[in-house]
């Protein structure tokens, strides 16, 4: 056979493999993401119902007390957002909370969700880097750096689906980079916080920190994007099983949600 022709055979076979193991390893990360199956986790799995008894089942299935008003997600590309099972269960645990506190505002569906669902004197906080802060992220050692640059990207919206509606006035909106934000004002007050801002290891320490502090007894705080050891939220994965040696965290079946509830001792 002539050497050039059989290079450009060699060559050929060697960009088919690179392009059929491509695209096997994004099939492989979509179906995970699609399962939602946490592989080499060290947070136990648990269904809706451990976090709150609104979740109970019969034979009937879901009862009334999970009944909340959403807009659905349904397949449609929402900047950050949760899925529509995770925006279902924030939405439930609104329904008897006097105080939220969300870490990373995006879109403001969660905020607009829980606005809505929430009891009428109930506040709503969340809190979001501002477009003219965004290169002011402070960038530790160990953050990935795709979640720095995805924190950056998320942080250019400055209308909200909440800005005009008739829930707007529940809640409160925060500008300021999470690292620096002052909880004291909010220290012991919050029913249920949600920690979705930059997805790097030194900000997800700092948020939990912070989110402990804030806590009320018998709270919940909740994080979202606990999805494996790979991928843009590795640092969620990482720090999250780390603090699971201390603290009683679980994960939630068929969703990216690991949550933790204050038992009302000292933390
Ligand atoms: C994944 S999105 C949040 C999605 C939102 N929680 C929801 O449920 O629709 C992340 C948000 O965190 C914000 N963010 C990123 N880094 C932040 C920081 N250091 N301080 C405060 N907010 C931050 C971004 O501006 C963005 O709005």
């Amino acid at each position: 056979m002539h050497e050039p022709l059989l290079l450009s055979i060699i060559a050929f076979l060697a960009v088919a493999l690179i392009l059929a193991i491509r695209a096997m390893l994004r099939y492989r990360r979509r179906f995970h993401e699609r399962t939602m199956v946490v592989r080499g986790g060290r947070i136990p799995t648990v269904e809706p119902d451990a976090l709150s008894t609104a979740f109970r089942r019969n034979e009937l299935g879901y009862g009334p007390d999970a009944e909340v008003s959403m807009i659905p997600r349904f397949g449609a590309p929402v900047l950050g957002a949760t899925s529509d099972e995770e925006q279902w269960i924030l939405s439930v645990l609104a329904r008897k909370a006097s105080v939220l506190f969300e870490f990373g505002t995006c879109t403001g569906r969660t905020a607009y969700a829980w606005a809505r669902n929430a009891p009428a004197d109930a506040r709503v906080y969340t809190l979001t880097l501002p477009p003219e802060m965004t290169s002011t992220l402070r960038v530790g050692a160990d953050d990935a750096t795709e979640a720095i640059r995805n924190a950056q990207a998320e942080s250019m919206i400055t209308t909200y689906l909440y800005t005009g509606t008739d829930v707007e006035h529940k809640i409160t909106q925060l500008y300021a980079d999470s690292m620096t934000f002052d909880e004291t004002s909010l220290v012991g007050c919050c029913d249920v916080i949600f920690i979705d801002g930059a997805h790097a290891d030194s900000y997800i320490r700092s948020d939990t920190a912070k989110a402990l502090r804030m806590l009320k007894p018998g709270g919940v705080i909740l994080w979202h994007d606990y999805r494996g050891a790979h991928g843009d939220c590795r640092d969620v994965f990482t720090v999250l099983n780390e603090m699971a040696g201390t603290m009683p965290l679980r994960h939630i079946h068929g969703t990216s949600l690991v949550f933790y509830r204050h038992d009302g001792s000292s933390i």
